[in-house]
């Protein structure tokens, strides 16, 4: 079958289009013929070595982690966190798989809302239970996840501070129900314009390293700091005392807490759909790659100029 492999870390070149062995499945796995694979940042944090994952690589395993196929038995499932997913077929534990619920979308409009759409949902229901007038400040807000996370923050009505790396980026934002928009070196800026001064009660950041400092700062009295990701890099050890002046609260969640059973995912993700087919969440078209382009399609969510989401088809090539 045709796959994606990695064999050293790097930059988005190290995505070698290769043909493998279709392995067996072992005990606990079924094999899936997968239709339609996701590009997540988590993807390029393992190409490039940022959360290692095995290389050079052994047999059977691969890059990618989410994807939505088909079992031997045409039945359609998906699945969040199976190392291998950029290829034609993939061996996953039972228990990773979920059964796709019956929806008006097509692969590509779901596709959206697996990884990205349920972290965004996991984020404003379970990390965060955010309250109708809450004031949020959410970084890469035009982003995949960001686009979502903006959504379901308005749709639970709170008020939203959307912040991009360019005003262009911010309007993305803009145009997705964020009240407040700009670029990060507004931060202090229009924290203090929405709130009168008083801070927000909760910042949801997947940047990191660069505007952790000024992410702190925003919160009012007894904030809670969410820390996603670190598309900037890892924020650096700090001394908790800092957290102490303003009794503020600090998580950092993973989409795998929060998506550990069959269950928990299927009531995310019908949320979602039904989100969707209700015209209350939108999301650009999918920009679908053929697998033997999965290096631009890297670049691609590297360049920081797209918003919205990636797949690859490992049937076009
Ligand atoms: N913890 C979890 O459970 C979980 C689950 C899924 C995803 N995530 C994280 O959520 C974030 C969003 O994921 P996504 O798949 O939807 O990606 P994405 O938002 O489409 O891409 C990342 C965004 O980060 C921003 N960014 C800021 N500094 C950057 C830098 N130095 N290099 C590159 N991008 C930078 C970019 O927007 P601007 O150019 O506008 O800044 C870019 O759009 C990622 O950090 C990912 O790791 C976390």
């Amino acid at each position: 079958m045709q796959s994606i492999r990695v064999f050293a870390p790097g930059a988005a070149d190290v995505l070698k289009f290769t043909e493998v062995e279709i392995a067996e499945p072992e005990r606990d796995q079924v094999q899936v013929k997968v239709s339609l694979a996701g590009v997540n940042f988590i993807d390029v944090y393992h190409r490039r070595g940022q959360y290692p994952i095995p290389m050079p690589e052994s047999l059977g395993s691969g890059i990618g982690i989410e994807g939505i196929g088909e079992l031997s038995d045409g039945r359609a499932v998906f699945w969040l966190s199976a190392l291998g997913s950029y290829a034609q077929y993939i061996n996953i534990p039972e228990t990773q798989l979920t059964g796709l619920p019956e929806s008006s979308l097509t692969n590509e409009e779901i596709l959206p809302l697996l990884c990205q759409g349920m972290t965004a949902h996991y984020l404003v229901d379970s990390a965060y239970a955010v309250k109708e007038g809450e004031w949020a400040l959410v970084t890469a807000a035009a982003g995949g996840v960001g686009l979502i996370l903006t959504q379901l923050l308005k749709n639970r009505g709170a008020h939203v501070i959307a912040l991009a790396s360019t005003p262009e980026r911010a309007e993305i934002a803009k145009a997705h129900g964020a009240d407040l928009v700009g670029t990060y070196k507004q931060i202090k800026e229009l924290t203090r314009q929405a709130t009168n001064g008083a801070g927000v009660e909760v910042v949801f950041d997947s940047v990191g390293k660069d505007y952790f400092d000024e992410c702190l700062e925003a919160l009012a009295p007894a904030g809670m700091y969410i820390l996603y990701g670190g598309a900037s890099g890892p924020v650096p050890p700090f001394d908790l005392m800092r957290l102490n002046a303003k009794s503020l609260g600090i998580r950092r969640p993973t989409l795998a807490t929060y998506s550990a059973t069959a269950p928990e995912r299927l009531r995310r993700l019908s949320e979602l759909i039904k989100l969707t087919e209700g015209g209350k969440l939108r999301y650009p078209a999918t920009k679908v790659f053929p697998l033997d382009r999965a290096q631009n399609a890297h670049e691609l969510l590297e360049s920081r100029t797209y918003s919205g989401k990636i797949g690859l088809n490992p049937w076009r090539i």
